[in-house]
């Protein structure tokens, strides 16, 4: 095994593409992360943090540890799946949703695709059952590639640090204190529907008014955001919405969208 150079840590750009390939298809077998379809320099950034913390000096060593440790591909696979999220993620965007979804005459079936933990979903529940306008009126469908991660979206289990953008009154009202965190209330939880869905399969999009899928085209590679880009336009109606990650754009699939508010990235199907 070898030891980390001090003068040259190993970084992503690092890799041959041999390696990166092998290790791709270490992954593949195992059944974890199809890293092709994902962005390649932001996977190979990643994978090299953790070349670093084993301390070993590169990808070669790092390809004989894959070999030989299932257990090591397991926390690769892991590792890249970023499932990180909170409660109302950008405050301004969720209120200027807010305020759009109640000037709107849309029937309201929404999709938070790529929903990690369920912060993004149960945040959509809070709002509706917040909002007399919408209150009762909504069906929420939640969808994420990772069964795990949608295990523990279903339990609705919350840690304090999630809740950071959550008021202490809208916290006492929505959950309940469940040993050192907090669980979504039952009657919210029911308002989820969850599914596991991976955008980049051939699956069906569900029909529905209103996509956030935000944070998660940025893994992907060019090609994979415009296909999946296109499939929104056609899962949306005329006038359905769309909500992306505020470092996300639509690409050269903009001609299906006018914006509504292109600093919190929400965008109306033409
Ligand atoms: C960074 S989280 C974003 C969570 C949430 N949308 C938010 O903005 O806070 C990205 C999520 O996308 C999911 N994801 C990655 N690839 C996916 C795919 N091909 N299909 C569906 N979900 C995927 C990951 O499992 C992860 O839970």
């Amino acid at each position: 095994m070898g030891t980390m150079e001090t003068d040259h840590p190993f970084v992503g750009s690092d890799f041959t593409d041999d390696d990166f390939t092998a290790i791709g298809t270490i992954l593949a077998t195992a059944g974890g992360v199809a890293i092709e379809h994902y962005n390649a320099a932001c996977i190979k950034r990643r994978i090299a943090a953790r070349i670093r913390d084993l301390k070993l000096s590169g990808a070669q060593p790092y390809l004989s540890l894959l070999r030989a440790d299932a257990v090591e591909v397991h926390r690769l696979s892991a590792l890249l799946s970023l499932h990180v999220s909170t409660f109302y993620r950008d405050p301004p965007t969720f209120a200027a949703l807010r305020q759009i979804l109640c000037e709107g005459a849309l029937p309201q079936r929404w999709w938070s695709a790529g929903c990690a933990g369920g912060e993004e979903p149960y945040t959509l529940a809070l709002l509706a059952a917040q909002t007399p306008q919408l209150c009762g009126k909504v069906e929420i469908l939640a969808s994420d590639v990772s069964p795990e991660i949608l295990d523990k979206a279903r339990r609705g289990a919350v840690t304090a640090p999630r809740l950071s953008n959550v008021s202490a009154e809208e916290q006492a009202r929505c959950f309940n204190a469940a040993g050192p965190g907090f669980q979504i209330r039952e009657e919210l939880r029911r308002t989820v529907h969850f599914f596991q869905h991976d955008l980049l399969s051939a699956a069906p999009y569900p029909a529905v008014d209103l996509i956030l899928c935000r944070y998660v085209l940025m893994y992907f590679n060019a090609t994979d955001q415009e296909k999946v880009l296109g499939r929104f336009a056609a899962a949306l109606p005329a006038g359905g919405i769309l909500v992306l990650g505020r470092t996300e754009t639509l690409r050269d699939s903009a001609g299906f969208f006018a914006p509504i508010n292109v600093q919190e990235r929400i965008y109306q199907r033409i």
